[in-house]
């Protein structure tokens, strides 16, 4: 359930603590975390199953996570139950000292159901109708596959709702927006469109139809939008993104009030996303008590630091899906967690020795209240062999991923008996403490139209992400719907899209002694994604006190550069040129081109705070860490100097330093007792200590 979340404190704003949360009341802070696993005894032969059970428990998990795909298995025909099965499985849990998370299946339905209703199954764009034999083949838009679905649920919820070995509940799979052509998502995104707004008139501004003859006369002859389409109406996609992303939250929040008409209050609800964070559903499932995450490290793609760095995979992965998650209720958990290596990459690496030890302690770090992992046996048939367990093939073998879940298991049992539950972390670690406020629709907007093959706005963002986070600074990925005043410094990478509540908010924020950093592309287009009947970027001119007169694009063979502080930075991706306007002061200015000496990055005050403007997406970001680092000097926020690869963090009491380097380095932490590795911290290593 959404709340206001803020941080711990702020040197120049008064910053109260996190707002009561509710979801905490559903976990034991001194139990800190629980660590469980996926266990699918459908899968196996019954006569296993104690045997598995006994050995996850005597690895020192907690929980298992049970029922994900199996509708088949609990309605084997219409309305016909077994739920035998499942009593049986949850029994044996039970007894080897296990709690279950109960899953709702939806992401499976049963051929009995395809068959009889073959127009659940989504339509693709080019008009083929997907199959039963996968998985996430049903469209949400089907009102037969949310009835059914609906009513598989009722009877799971009233048979496990009052049931105390269950713990909690985790929707569908990796539920996210599917594109879906069928009749009823035409008629539905009508419908949607009508609701919106009232009048085809109003849609036919909204989307600019006078251009090239798009003009409606009517709501019946809108449809979908065919997205590979070259030149299809951008205003018509962006409407179509939200139409999507509410058809998945609202399926969703159907299920989490069918599954609360019948449990207790011990029971929670929760969801395992993907960290798309260009994916609008991750904040605005509402009716959740928390949000979960699902994370995969190494896959062939996500190099981290140097040569091998492929085999833990970057920093900023867990601890962005970190910030943003825990920001959304205060409370987060992960719901799968790699167990080693995978099959679905197009390679498969073994992980480094080490690294999913290194991830789970990442995890932890950033103040997750449980980790579970897909999954406990490694399958033998069906889609995913070769996807590593937490026990090999033969199904008692544990992993080298397994050995490394036991010895976090009895690392965070040491960490029990020595944790402060809830302290607050230093002060000088909360001084730091800034703020991202993203809105994925801006990263729709300016990834359909990029201008320039250099630009990628995730890319942006993590540019700031990725310099805040070396220097020791917690951040929290806020949205429009959190309080601003909570931070010292709120950054909004290329906000694209604005309109005058939100300038006026901003406007409020640094009036009254927030720091505010605004950089390219922001507030260029209305919230449809309309260019403003202005200059660009004109409704933030009096905000950032400069003028934008143009922005240049150079040839990616031809970077342009910047200079701040006596050294030069290149850029290719988006630069806008400035004229400042009265006090503004110019901290960096283009160089080497017909713009030569004019401002790139400019800083104003106002009121009681401080807009800096920075105007060039840098190769790197190195030019956006230097600016930041010259407005937290200016503010008298004491930064840290991390090394690539190294994030440090606090919670419970302790610090905790993760290494995803490619050497060993020293952290900047003297005089504190450790108790798990030192100040030196090897590669994939972790080191925690008493703050
Ligand atoms: C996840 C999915 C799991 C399993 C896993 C394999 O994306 O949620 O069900 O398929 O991938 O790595």
């Amino acid at each position: 359930m959404r709340k206001l979340i803020v941080c711990a404190a702020a040197i120049v704003l008064a910053c109260g603590q996190i707002a009561a949360a509710g979801a905490e009341k559903f976990f034991d802070p001194a139990a800190l975390t629980t660590v469980g696993v996926y266990y699918y005894p459908e899968h196996w032969d019954p006569s296993q199953w104690e045997r598995d059970l006994k050995q996850i428990s005597d690895m020192g998990f907690e929980f298992v996570h049970y029922a994900e795909f199996a509708w088949a298995q609990l309605e084997p025909e219409e309305g016909v139950y077994d739920f035998e099965w499942l009593d049986r499985a949850v029994e044996l849990a039970d007894k080897h000292g296990l709690k279950v998370i109960m899953c709702t299946s939806t992401a499976t339905p049963p051929v009995w159901l395809v068959r009889k209703h073959p127009d659940i199954l989504l339509t693709r764009e080019d008009g083929v109708i997907v199959d039963h034999g996968s998985r996430q083949h049903p469209s949400v838009s089907n009102e037969f596959y949310r009835e059914y679905s609906m009513k598989m649920i009722t009877r799971l919820a009233e048979h496990y709702g009052s049931d105390s070995r269950i713990m909690g509940w985790q929707l569908d799979n990796e539920p996210r927006p599917f594109v879906d052509y069928g009749p009823d998502a035409q008629k539905r995104f009508r419908e949607w469109l009508q609701r919106r707004y009232g009048s085809i008139e109003a849609l036919n501004k909204a989307w600019g139809t006078a251009f090239w003859s798009q003009v409606y006369s009517d709501f019946s002859q809108i449809n979908i939008p065919m997205l590979s389409q070259q030149f299809m109406n951008t205003h018509q996609i962006l409407d179509y993104g939200r139409f999507n992303t509410e058809e998945t939250v609202s399926f969703l929040d159907e299920q989490t009030r069918v599954i609360r008409r019948h449990i207790t209050g011990d029971q929670w609800v929760t969801t395992n996303l993907i960290p798309d964070y260009n994916n609008g559903h991750l904040r605005q499932i509402r009716e959740l008590d928390f949000h979960s995450y699902t994370r995969y490290m190494v896959f062939g793609e996500n190099y981290g630091v140097g040569r091998k760095g492929y085999r833990l995979g970057p920093v900023e992965r867990i601890a962005k899906a970190n910030d943003f998650f825990r920001t959304i209720d205060g409370v987060y958990g992960v719901m799968e967690l790699q167990p080693g290596q995978v099959n679905w990459g197009r390679i498969n690496p073994q992980p480094l020795p080490g690294a999913v030890r290194l991830w789970l302690w990442h995890v932890f770090a950033g103040g997750s209240s449980f980790t579970c992992t897909y999954r406990y046996r490694q399958p033998i048939y069906g889609t995913e062999l070769y996807h590593y367990g937490i026990v090999g093939p033969d199904g008692v073998t544990p992993t080298p991923g397994g050995l490394e879940f036991k010895t976090f298991i009895e690392e965070i049992a040491l960490l029990r008996r020595n944790a402060d539950p809830g302290a607050a972390a230093p002060a000088e670690f909360e001084s730091r403490r800034t703020a991202i406020l993203y809105n994925h629709e801006n990263e729709w907007e300016m990834q359909r139209n990029r201008q320039t093959t250099e630009w990628n706005t995730e890319e942006h963002i993590d540019k700031y992400y990725g310099a805040l986070k070396s220097y020791g600074a917690p951040v929290d990925f806020i949205d429009e719907g959190d309080e601003f005043s909570a931070y010292n410094v709120v950054v909004a990478p290329a906000y694209e899209m604005v309109d005058r509540e939100l300038i006026d908010r901003w406007t409020a924020y640094v009036e009254q002694g927030g720091n505010l950093v605004l950089s390219c592309r922001t507030g260029h287009k209305t919230r449809n994604g309309q260019l403003f009947e202005a200059p660009y970027g004109y409704p933030v001119w009096d905000l950032i006190g400069a003028d934008i007169d143009f922005y240049d694009l150079p040839m990616p063979g031809d970077p342009g550069e910047v200079e701040f502080e006596g050294r030069r930075y290149p850029w290719t991706s988006w630069g806008e040129i400035l004229t400042p306007r009265g006090a503004t002061e110019v901290w960096a200015t283009y160089q080497g081109d017909f713009y030569d000496g004019r401002p790139a990055v400019t800083h104003t005050r106002r009121g009681k705070g401080t807009v800096t403007f920075i105007g060039a997406d840098s190769h790197g970001g190195q030019l956006e860490k230097a600016v930041l680092q010259q407005l937290y000097g200016r503010l008298g926020i004491e930064l840290l100097d991390l090394p690539a690869g190294v994030n440090i963090e606090y919670r419970d009491g302790f610090g905790i330093a993760v290494n995803y380097g490619d050497r060993t380095h020293r952290l900047p932490v003297d005089g504190k007792e450790f108790i798990i590795g030192g100040a030196e911290i090897p590669v994939a290593g972790i080191s925690v200590w008493k703050q």
